[in-house]
């Protein structure tokens, strides 16, 4: 059976490692200067942080597609800490591709390795939240198997705009 997710990536998404530090800065730096309102982050604080800040954050679970070098995005990785009892819950956020790089693949290759690392920590499902307006990424979410279900309205509120966010999810088991 054909799959969803279209067949036209350009690269594997791969790990980001501390030595990446300034290349991953540059491009986080660019998606929430260029998208606020698609990101809970805030650019003063990360433009705030240091070297040493940057090179800790290459040992979260951050992902890139390096084309020719170039970092053509992000894609974060994250479980709950802190309880046993939502250990089974995976998220992905922070998922940005460069505008020279759109429409190539790039995030089906993020959102493949997220839900890849995922599934081998044992997550039972990933979460993620988009705004209402963002029509391209919930189109990318979809073909990759998240469904919608729920809407939190005003999630947002950059420069005084509300933005609502709508939550999906994909089931990597079947228990639930
Ligand atoms: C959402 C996003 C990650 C999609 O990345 P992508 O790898 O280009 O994903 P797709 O290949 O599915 O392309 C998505 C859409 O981008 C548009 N697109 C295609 N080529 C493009 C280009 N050269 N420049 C701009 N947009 C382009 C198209 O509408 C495409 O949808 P379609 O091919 O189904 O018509 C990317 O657009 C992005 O980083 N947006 C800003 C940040 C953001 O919204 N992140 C999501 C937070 S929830």
């Amino acid at each position: 059976m054909e799959s969803q997710v279209r067949r036209r990536r350009v690269t594997a998404a791969r790990r980001i490692l501390p030595d990446d530090w300034e290349r991953f800065r540059d491009v986080r730096l660019e998606s929430l200067r260029d998208h606020p309102e698609a990101f809970t982050a805030d650019l003063a604080v990360e433009s705030a942080l240091t070297r040493d800040d940057w090179r800790a954050r290459c040992s979260e679970a951050w992902f890139t597609c390096e084309i020719r070098g170039v970092f053509a995005g992000t894609a974060k990785y994250w479980r709950d800490s802190g309880s046993a009892k939502t250990a089974h819950v995976g998220h992905l956020g922070a998922l940005y591709v460069r505008g020279a790089f759109r429409g190539q693949g790039v995030g089906d290759a993020l959102i493949e390795a997220v839900t890849a690392l995922a599934w081998d920590e044992g997550a039972e499902f990933v979460v993620l939240g988009v705004h209402t307006k963002n029509l391209s990424a919930q189109a990318l979410y979809e073909r990759h198997g998240f469904k919608a279900f729920g809407m939190l309205p005003g999630a947002l509120k950059v420069d005084g705009v509300y933005w609502d966010e709508i939550h999906m999810v994909r089931l990597l088991t079947t228990g639930i």
